[in-house]
């Protein structure tokens, strides 16, 4: 929606035509843009807190942990902040809701409590960052000591894959066997993550009898570079 705007505002900056400006209150939709694609264009990748991903159900703000993951999360900075923000192509795919008895007795699913996405548009996939995944000496240079786990709201990427999953509920039982890069803002868990479809699903058994489940209509979003202070005041 936002983006729309800033699009009709655009043409109509280049088009001098007038009717456009009846569309969106001008001088608003002047000032919103330039200092839209100002900022963005200038945006060091160093300097992004967060990348949101922008679907029809909202935003979801990943809260980068470079100290977690420091090369993953300068990889979809650097994206976010380039023209591949648009992200042609990038989808959530698969909603596996969380199943009412998580946990009991170690039921860890199916269904498998994810929501998963990918980013097709970047150029290198994200390598393997995790203490747990890494001989020790590298682990210790990165200064990644400490095995990540996949919690309600953390967001990690899939193996050498420029894919990515959201837990919606702790998986232990995972251990550190994924690259976990970023946090979700608790709001965005609660008021988007949760209202994304988890039908209509097609299953798929692969063959270790393992059952998952694969949206039929697959929900695409742009990424958004969010500084610090536009993180915290939730201005975006
Ligand atoms: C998927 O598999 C589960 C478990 O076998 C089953 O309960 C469910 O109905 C299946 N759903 C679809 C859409 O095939
Ligand atoms: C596959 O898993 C289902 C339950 O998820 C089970 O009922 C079935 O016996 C399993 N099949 C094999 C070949 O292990």
């Amino acid at each position: 929606m936002i983006w729309t705007i800033h699009i009709v505002a655009l043409l109509c900056s280049l088009l001098g035509l007038r009717p456009c400006a009846g569309e969106v209150p001008r001088q608003g939709a002047f000032i919103t843009y330039s200092e839209v694609s100002r900022s963005r264009d200038e945006l060091d990748p160093g300097s992004i807190a967060a990348v949101a991903l922008v679907s029809t159900y909202g935003q979801i703000r990943l809260r980068l942990r470079r100290d977690w993951a420091p090369k993953a999360c300068e990889a979809i900075a650097a994206m976010a902040v380039g023209t591949s923000r648009e992200c042609s192509g990038c989808s959530f795919y698969r909603h596996e809701p969380v199943p009412l008895n998580w946990g009991v007795n170690g039921f860890s699913g199916p269904p498998y409590a994810l929501l998963q996405g990918g980013l097709p548009g970047m150029l290198s996939k994200v390598k393997m960052e995790n203490a747990k995944l890494l001989p020790v000496i590298w682990a210790w240079k990165l200064g990644m000591e400490q095995v990540m786990q996949i919690g309600r709201g953390t967001a990690a990427f899939i193996g050498d894959t420029s894919d990515f999953f959201i837990g919606t509920a702790d998986h232990t039982e995972w251990g550190g066997a994924f690259t976990v890069f970023a946090e979700v803002v608790a709001e965005d868990m609660a008021g988007v993550v949760s209202n994304i479809p988890v039908e209509p699903y097609r299953n798929s058994t692969d063959s270790y009898n393992i059952t998952t489940r694969w949206l039929l209509q697959s929900i695409p979003f742009t990424l958004q570079p969010l500084r610090l202070d536009e993180l915290s005041t939730g201005a975006v």
